[in-house]
């Protein structure tokens, strides 16, 4: 790896970065590698050892980078086949799909396989012109060997090229039937593949393809039936997982049937592994089976009616335990209940028989709700389940769904029959055991559903090429004896016949689809989880054989070295789990047939068998809770032992396929009868397995023993000579070594004896010579002493000298101040005199000072007075001025007031001479409005008097028309009215009335009559 060379290499959190190297260094054999990261600049060391430096490429840790630009090195997004990278590993693979990912490419080649990345969105990718593309392309490959496409990696262009081989092949070595096999883990996008597929081989090889391009169901081809059995498997088979919201449930191998002109007429589906446990289990954030949602969501009424479905999902068992509902995809389940309708009508199916398929359905849902409760029998103290009485009318409604008696329902979920010698005894069950017949019935019925549903579907898409081959099918048939031996996991251990056979005979060729169940790895992962993972494991191997193994082939013909070629292997893992007799599998079919076995008995005997297995890990922490772990090709998956011989067992008793014999539907009975038989077989082959293995483990136990016996004799005996050997040995060695010893310490006494001598010799001699020395210091130290004495007496006279000298100066000092001291007494007297005296005299000072400073400040404050008294005087002299002011100012504020006063008095006074002129006018104005009235009274009075007048008039005019009336006959008609309506003074109308009439007659009197009115 040089300087500056580009790498990736994988950081602390393990994930690959792109960097440069920095630096190399070598430290005794291995290589030190400094690599700066190019995203954040920081620097990371690799250690290398000498091969690994030697390589070049690189190590688990850090691997060469294809490098964008340089000259034949591709990478990123426009690498079509991983092939062309330079450097391929695996960061450069992750790299490339990436890239090619986020511009929504989903499809890279790798040599012959191609991968595909789950998108989760249409991609505009399967349109029919892309279609005709890649058929177009097909045609020009199978007509030109040498043509070249130009079209990118594409699922179609894998489809295509199987078909071709099929109906075209170009070697004797390819012409067979082709498989396309789907793997990865699960909701990796699988179904979806194998569903594309479908649709492009249907149209390659349709009659009419126009209908499948333009989408025209109403046509009904084997084309489309061949594409309309995905609504219904998916219906009952698939089901909303924690990953997938329409992960399949079963495995599938689709046979797409082709004739010798490369027509499609026809398809057989094989199905395995339907994963039943679903029924009755479902686990958090996960649904049942699709088609009880949306048998619950799409049903219309009437069928609801018929098939006694409650408008509620809550308040079935099988759906309520996970509290779960919906799709998380958007799409509808009421939707896919019509789909599946269409798909249902195109399969050819009845009325009749859908309608039983959904009374079944239903009855599945509703049985879920018959529960149990414990209750002490009046004989014993034992408990047996009772049915609960909240839950009885579940049971009706199922009776009623699938033709049965209610009360041989209930009985064959809560009874056994047992056989003792001669006799049949029943015994019964507690709650818990009745609600595992109840769900081992669910169990059975549904899983019956599935492969009826399956063999119906066979029937149909297959059965022209049942007429071709003879009516022989290879198909499921519904009802048919061989509806369940596709449903064994035996059928997986010759999964490599079924997909590579031989053409059948006829002139027909197919290919095979398989689209199994992911790899699944949960938190807990159960039996369903260990028989999935097995299945891909299987699958892996086929991958491996053909991938690997069949190149090895190819390339050790051609002679090129194949050899440093690793991949990895996984036979072993798929040993541990089929070997006979101990292998995972054969120890839980011998468990299931041992009395008394459980789930715990099984685990002992896995860590028992097992615990030395390479792929095979059962710590303490595991078997705590009896689980173990498999090193998968995938990775290590941790499985619980819960639940593995019930589940593997799946038995359905006696008493149920009794119960559903005895239903008078033919349809429920069809479904038990295939059950029936599936069950005698598996019980005959499960005995028959027993002994052979029995057989065969007491074979290998024998000569297993006799192989330990022989190993345990040769160690015996090897043991034995080695030991004399040693002895010997040990011998021989002990005395060579003594004898050694005992020259060598002869040698050496001899040695340290003579150093001993001559070493006593120079301590002699160095001891007297030390003697001699310290006498010669002693006699030293003496005569020093003794004129240290003689120093000492000197000294001794000086200091006494001294002294005396020094008391005598004492004395004559202490003299001199004692006459000091008197001297200073005399001063002192003296000063304090003179310092009375001084004080007298300041006292005397101090007391004129007083008088005088008393007599300035009387003065001061007598000034002060008077200057207050002139002050004082001027001030009220001042105010006395103000005073005057404001008299002035005060009276010319009164006469301004008076003469407002009087202002104000002459307006009052103009004002009263205006009122009262007013007064006199009103009073003039009121005395002409009385003379007025006086007047008015007096026109009044004289009214009176003309109207006194007028009625005396009128009397003496009615009296004189009442004469003139008796008078003249002609007016008698007319007049009575009128004096009728005068008389009574009525209204004005009638008076109009009466007046109209006499108008024509008697002008003037009517003019009088309107007078008197008013
Ligand atoms: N090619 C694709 N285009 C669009 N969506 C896809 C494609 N493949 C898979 N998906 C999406 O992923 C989901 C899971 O795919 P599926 O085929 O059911 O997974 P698997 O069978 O591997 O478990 C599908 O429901 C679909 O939404
Ligand atoms: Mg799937």
């Amino acid at each position: 790896m040089e300087f500056n060379a580009h790498v990736w290499a994988r950081d602390h959190l393990q994930q690959w970065k792109q960097g440069r190297v920095t630096a190399r260094e070598e430290k005794g054999d291995a290589r030190l590698i400094t690599v700066r990261f190019d995203s954040d600049g920081r620097e990371a060391v690799y250690t290398l050892t000498a091969s690994e430096a030697d390589e070049g490429e690189g190590t688990k840790q850090i691997k060469l980078r294809n490098v964008k630009g340089q000259a034949g090195v591709l990478e990123g997004a426009n690498v079509d086949d991983l092939i062309v990278l330079t450097h391929l590993h695996e960061p450069a693979i992750l790299y490339t799909l990436e890239e090619r990912y986020k511009q929504d490419v989903i499809y890279t080649y790798t040599g012959p396989i191609l991968l595909a990345i789950n998108p989760f969105w249409r991609v505009p990718l399967y349109s029919n012109s892309i279609l005709e593309q890649y058929k177009k392309d097909g045609v020009n490959k199978a007509f030109d060997p040498d043509y070249q496409s130009a079209l990118p990696p594409h699922v179609y262009a894998t489809a295509d090229s199987a078909y071709r081989l099929m109906s075209k092949p170009t070697s004797e070595r390819q012409k067979r039937n082709q498989s396309i096999l789907v793997s990865g883990e699960s909701g990796a996008g699988k179904t979806e593949t194998t569903k594309i597929i479908m649709r492009y081989l249907a149209i390659l090889g349709g009659h009419d393809s126009r209908a499948l391009l333009e989408g025209d169901s109403t046509v009904i081809s084997i084309e489309q039936q061949v594409l309309q059995s995905n609504p219904i498997l998916e219906a009952f088979g698939n089901a909303r997982t924690v990953r997938n919201d329409n992960s399949s449930r079963f495995g599938k191998f689709i046979e797409i049937d082709f004739d010798k002109d490369g027509f499609l007429f026809g398809a057989a589906i094989r199905t395995f592994l339907l994963e039943k446990i679903r029924l009755v289990h479902t686990s958090e954030q996960e649904r049942n089976f699709h088609i009880f949602y949306q048998m619950l969501a799409g049903a219309t009424e009437e069928c609801r009616k018929r098939w006694q479905l409650a408008p509620d999902p809550r308040i079935y068992h099988y759906i309520n335990q996970s509290n779960c509902y919906a799709r998380r995809d958007g799409v509808r389940d009421a939707d896919l209940w019509e789909e599946l309708q269409q798909a249902m009508r195109v399969m050819g199916m009845s009325d009749e028989e859908t309608d039983c398929i959904f009374s079944c359905v239903s009855g599945v849902l509703n049985c879920g709700n018959v529960d149990f409760d414990d209750a002490h029998t009046s004989k014993s103290d034992e408990l047996i389940g009772e049915p609960r009485a909240d839950t009885l009318q579940f049971a009706g409604i199922v009776a009623q769904l699938w033709s049965l008696e209610q009360e041989a329902l209930l009985k064959a979920m809560s009874s056994r029959r047992i056989k003792a010698g001669n006799e049949w005894f029943t015994v019964y069950l507690d709650a818990k055991k009745c609600r595992h017949s109840r769900d081992a019935l669910c169990k059975a019925v549904y899983s019956g559903i599935f492969d009826w549903l399956v063999g119906k579907i066979n029937n149909t898409i297959d059965r022209q090429r049942r007429g071709a081959v003879g009516g022989e099918a290879a198909g499921n048939s519904p009802a048919g004896s061989g509806l369940f031996t596709w449903s064994t996991a035996s059928s997986l251990t010759n999964g490599s016949d079924a997909l590579h056979s031989s053409p059948p005979p006829g002139d027909h060729m197919f290919i095979g689809l398989l689209d199994i169940f992911g790899f699944e790895s949960f938190d807990q992962n159960y039996f369903e989880q260990f028989l999935i993972n097995y299945a891909n494991e299987k699958l892996q191997q086929q991958f491996n054989h053909f991938v690997f193994e069949m190149e090895a082939v190819e390339y050790r013909k051609e002679g090129i070295k194949w050899d440093f070629v690793e991949f990895p292997n996984n036979k072993d893992s798929i040993e541990l789990i089929e070997a006979r007799p101990a292998g995972i599998l054969s120890l839980l079919d011998e468990q299931c047939i041992v009395p008394r076995a459980t789930d715990q008995t099984f685990a002992g005997n896995l860590y028992k068998h097992l615990a030395s297995h390479p792929r095979f890990k059962s710590g303490h922490d595991l078997r705590v809770d009896y689980k173990f772990m498999v090193a998968h090709y995938a990775g290590d998956i941790t499985y619980l032992t819960a639940g593995f011989l019930e589940k593997n067992r799946d038995t359905l008793h006696q008493e149920g396929l009794d119960l559903v014999n005895s239903s008078t539907s033919k349809f429920i009975t069809a479904l038990g009868a295939g059950r029936r038989v599936y069950v005698i077989a598996r019980n005959v082959v499960m005995v028959l397995q027993a002994r052979l293995r029995g057989k065969m483990a007491r074979r290998w136990y024998e000569s297993e023993r006799n192989l330990r016996a022989s190993i345990r004799l040769q160690t015996w005996i090897r043991m034995r000579m080695l030991r004399r050997e040693y002895t010997w040995e040990k011998r021989a060695s002990v005395r060579l070594q003594t004898f050694v010893r005992y020259r060598m310490l002869r040698r050496k006494y001899v040695t340290k004896r003579m150093r001993v001598i001559m070493l006593q010799c120079v301590w002699r001699r160095k001891l007297a010579r030390q003697e001699m020395l310290l006498r010669k210091r002693e006699a030293a130290k003496v005569s020093a002493l003794q004129a240290q004495i003689m120093a000492f007496e000197r000294r001794f006279k000086r200091f006494e000298a001294e002294r005396l000298a020094a008391e005598q100066a004492e004395a004559a000092r202490v003299e001199a101040e004692r006459a000091e001291a008197a001297r200073l007494e005399a001063e002192r007297l003296e000063a304090e005199q003179a310092e009375a005296a001084r004080l007298q005299a300041e006292r005397v000072e101090a007391a004129r000072l007083e008088a005088e400073r008393v007599a300035a400040e009387a003065a001061r404050l007598e000034a002060e007075q008077l200057e207050a008294e002139r002050l004082e005087a001027k001030r009220l002299e001042a105010k006395r001025a103000e005073e005057q002011r404001l008299a002035a100012e005060r009276a010319d504020a009164e006469r301004l007031h008076l003469e407002q006063l009087e202002a104000a008095q002459a307006e009052r006074a103009r004002l009263a001479a205006a009122r009262m002129e007013a007064a006199q006018l009103e009073a003039a104005r009121l005395e002409a409005d009385r003379a007025e009235l006086l007047r008015l009274e007096e026109q009044n009075q004289q009214r009176a008097e003309e109207l006194e007048a007028l009625r005396q008039a009128e009397a003496a005019s009615v009296a004189r028309v009442e004469a003139a009336l008796r008078t003249n006959s002609r007016l008698s008609a007319s007049t009575p009215s009128v004096s009728f309506l005068i008389m009574c003074g009525f209204s004005w109308w009638r008076m109009t009335l009466s007046c109209e009439a006499c108008v024509e007659h008697y002008g003037i009197f009517v003019v009088d009559v309107t007078l008197i009115i008013r």
